[in-house]
């Protein structure tokens, strides 16, 4: 089946009740017993699970090509139920420039109880190095955000695979219209569905897909159930309704990336823009390689400094400076302030490794 007709059919069905076309929005918290004490639609209390959430649940996890998906409150906190899965002592590796929001969430909620490394994942021999005996997972985040990093899927697996860990890759920028990590060998996917799933800066939400049933998986449902870190029926019902439409926003989104990355790239006054489809990026071919297309997001440096890229994110029309990505609106923001002192990402040209909110590059 295309992935257009998975995505706009394997969330829907018929409502049995009414033969509505289109699956109602089911907010009862509570379902009722049958005469035994079973429940015979399967579904017992909103927390372990909606019809909503399923429907989901179940397209999400075709897009993948992957056995099952949980769904969650946000990308944090599917992010977070990976990390409380772990056994306490073990090592995750981790790329330098992982989501900032899930690198602090690491540093701030985890530290004590897991190890980590934030390391050049795709440096063969600096992954070996890091490498432990209580390493347990190995998070790759491609492209990354912001640097569009690339990370060789399958080399990373089968380093990982030779050495018994487990492999998850956060496909937020990529979306499986562009990349689909499972069929590369990653163990598990994870996204924020606030970004492209939702497609509207209207809602919150996160997924774990997984290629397969497992012991892993299994903690990972019952910290969904236990946790209750949710979405809400309304959001499944929303984001379904917005996946159906993924696969031609994802178009849209990388005809017009690979536009503005050919003009800035000619553009007298950039310095440089990261995004995969380019030749000058220095993982092109990897990203050829294994991925669709190559998504709708990237970054670019301006000649001028800081302030030179504070005015070009003041002065442009229709684009909006604010953080998040994958919705139809454009959004730009200078993203090394965003992150704070301890940020990869470059606050100007001059600045490549690292820069503080004094100006200042160490
Ligand atoms: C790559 C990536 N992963 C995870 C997240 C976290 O998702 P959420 O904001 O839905 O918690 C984000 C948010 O920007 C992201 O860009």
């Amino acid at each position: 089946m295309k992935t257009e007709t998975i995505a706009i059919h394997a969330g829907n069905h018929v409502d049995e009740a009414t033969r509505a076309v289109i699956q109602p929005i089911i907010m009862s918290t509570t379902f009722e017993r049958g005469e035994d004490g079973g429940f015979p639609a399967g579904y017992i209390y909103s927390r372990s699970s909606n019809p909503n959430r399923h429907a989901l649940e179940h397209v999400l996890a075709k897009l993948e090509g992957g056995v099952e998906a949980a769904c969650f409150s946000s990308g944090n906190a599917a992010g977070m139920s990976v990390f409380q899965s772990l056994e306490p002592g073990t090592h995750i590796i981790a790329p330098d420039d992982m989501y900032h929001g899930l690198r602090n969430q690491l540093k701030t909620l985890f530290a004590g109880i897991l190890t980590f490394d934030f390391i050049d994942v795709n440096d063969t021999g600096v992954l070996q190095q890091h490498i432990k005996p209580e390493t347990g997972l190995i998070w790759i985040e491609t492209p990354s955000n912001p640097l569009l990093k690339i990370t060789d899927i399958k080399k990373v697996v089968a380093i990982a695979k030779a050495k018994g860990i487990k492999v998850l890759c956060d496909n937020t920028f990529a979306t499986p219209m562009c990349q689909r990590p499972l069929e590369l060998g990653a163990d598990m996917v994870m996204h924020s569905a606030t970004k492209y799933f939702g497609g509207h800066s209207d809602l919150m939400g996160g997924v774990l897909i997984t290629a397969k049933n497992s012991d892993w998986w299994a903690k990972i449902r019952t910290i969904q159930e236990m946790g209750g870190a949710i979405p809400s029926p309304f959001d499944c019902y929303m984001l379904v309704r917005s996946i159906k439409t993924l696969p031609y926003r994802m178009r849209g989104h990388v005809q017009n990336a690979l536009m503005l990355t050919e003009y800035l790239s000619l553009h007298p006054k950039v310095e440089s823009v990261l995004y995969p489809g380019l030749p000058s990026h220095p993982l092109h071919e990897v990203a050829k390689a294994q991925m669709i297309a190559f998504g709708g997001m990237f970054s670019f440096c301006v000649k001028g400094g800081e302030a030179e890229a504070k005015r070009v994110v003041n002065a442009v029309k229709l684009f909006t400076q604010a953080t998040s990505l994958g919705g139809v609106e454009s959004l730009i923001e200078h993203r090394a302030s965003v992150e704070g002192p301890d940020t990869k990402t470059p606050c100007c040209n001059s600045c490549t490794i690292r820069c503080y909110s004094d100006g200042t590059s160490r």
